[in-house]
C-alpha cells in the first residue's frame, strides 16, 4: 500500500466519522501512531509542521513514514500542517507529501484566497490535495501566539465563497477550539451552530478541526504527580469530537495529547527509576502510551476503527 491522499478517506468518512491527523516528530511517535492504526485497521493522517521539519528534517520524517507504510500496510496520508507560505507547500509537494495545508488565516480574505488558489493550482497539477483555513484559532502554533481577542469564528457565507473561489479540497474552520493545553477557562463550548451552517452552504466539503486534543486528564494528572506543572490544562471533551465527526468534520487534529502521553510516561519512568539512563528503556513505554492513546481515539472517539 503506497502513501495515499485524503480524498477517498474523506469521501468515506463524511457525515459518519472522522480520521485522526496526528503530528509526528520522531520515530517513536510515528511507530506508536501507525501501530495503533494497524491494530485498529484505521486510516490515518500523519502530519508534519514546519517545526517538525526543522527538528527532524524532511527526509528523515519522510523515510520514517515510508517505513511505517511498508511495516503496517495501512492507508497513510502525509500532510503538511500549517504551511505558512507557497514555498513550504511547494517543498513538501515536491518532497513526496500527499496533502498540504496552506494556512492563510492570518491574512485578509482576499489575500488568503489568492495564496490558497496559487497552492491549489500547483498541488492539483501534481495529484496533491490542499487544506485551507478560514477564521482564526486562539493558541500557539510554531511559537506564534494568537490571543483570544484576535481569534475569530469562521463566517459560513465567507466559507462558501472561499471554497468556490480557491478550489481547496478541505476547509479548517474556527468554532471555538484552540491549539495547546489550555483551551477553555470555564465550561468547554464549541459553536456547533456554525459548523452546521458551514456544512449547509458547503455540502460534502470535508471540514477540519484543529486544536482538537482532549488534553486527557489522566496524562495531565500523571505529569503533575511526577514533577510537571500544568495547572488548569483543559481540552475538547471527547463527546464533542465524536459529535463533530458525524456532522461533516472529516479530519481531527491531535498533537497536544501525543505530547502529554509521551511526557507523562517519561516523567513517571524517571521518577521511579532514577538510576536508569538508556533511552530505549524510557522511550519504549512512551511509545506504548502513544499507541494506547491513539487506539482509544480511533475506536472510542473518532469512530474510524475498521475503516482502513
Ligand atoms: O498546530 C500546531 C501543532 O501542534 C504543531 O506544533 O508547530 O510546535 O510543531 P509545532
Ligand atoms: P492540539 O494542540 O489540540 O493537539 O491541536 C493540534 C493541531 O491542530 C495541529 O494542527
Ligand atoms: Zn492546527
Amino acid at each position: 500500500m503506497p502513501l495515499v491522499t485524503t480524498k477517498e478517506m474523506f469521501q468515506k468518512a463524511y457525515g459518519n466519522y472522522a480520521v485522526g491527523a496526528f503530528n509526528v516528530n520522531n520515530m517513536e511517535i510515528v511507530q506508536g501512531i501507525t501501530e495503533a492504526a494497524m491494530e485498529e485497521n484505521a486510516p490515518v493522517i500523519l502530519q508534519v509542521s514546519a517545526g517538525a521539519r526543522k527538528y527532524a528534517k524532511h527526509i528523515y520524517l519522510m523515510k520514517l513514514i515510508e517505513a511505517a507504510v511498508a511495516d503496517t500496510g495501512v492507508p497513510i496520508a502525509v500532510h503538511l500542517d500549517h504551511g505558512a507560505d507557497f514555498e513550504i507547500c511547494k517543498d513538501c509537494i515536491d518532497g513526496g507529501f500527499t496533502s498540504v495545508m496552506i494556512d492563510g488565516s492570518k491574512y485578509s480574505f482576499e489575500e488568503n484566497v489568492e495564496l490558497t488558489k496559487r497552492v491549489v493550482d500547483y498541488a492539483h497539477e501534481r495529484g496533491v490535495v490542499v487544506e485551507a483555513e478560514l477564521g482564526k484559532l486562539a493558541g500557539i502554533e510554531d511559537a506564534v501566539v494568537v490571543s483570544e481577542a484576535d481569534a475569530a469564528f469562521t463566517d459560513p457565507d465567507q466559507a462558501a465563497e472561499f471554497v468556490h473561489r480557491t478550489g481547496c479540497d478541505s476547509l479548517a474552520i474556527a468554532i471555538g477550539t484552540s491549539h495547546g493545553a489550555y483551551k477553555f477557562k470555564g465550561e468547554p463550548k464549541l459553536r456547533f451552530d456554525i459548523l452546521e451552517k458551514v456544512t449547509k452552504v458547503l455540502p460534502n466539503t470535508p471540514i477540519v478541526l484543529h486544536g482538537a486534543s482532549t488534553v486527557m486528564p489522566e496524562f495531565v494528572k500523571q505529569c503533575n504527580e511526577y514533577g510537571g506543572q500544568l495547572p488548569g490544562a483543559q481540552g475538547v471533551p471527547e463527546d464533542m469530537l465524536h459529535k463533530a465527526g458525524t456532522m461533516g468534520v472529516c479530519k481531527i487534529n491531535i498533537d497536544t495529547d501525543l505530547r502529554l502521553a509521551m511526557t507523562a510516561s517519561i516523567r513517571k519512568f524517571f521518577a521511579e527509576h532514577p538510576d536508569k539512563f538508556d533511552p530505549r528503556e524510557y522511550l519504549s513505554p512512551a511509545r506504548a502510551a502513544i499507541k494506547d492513546m491513539v487506539k482509544h481515539k480511533m475506536r472510542d472517539v473518532l469512530g474510524c476503527s475498521g475503516k482502513a
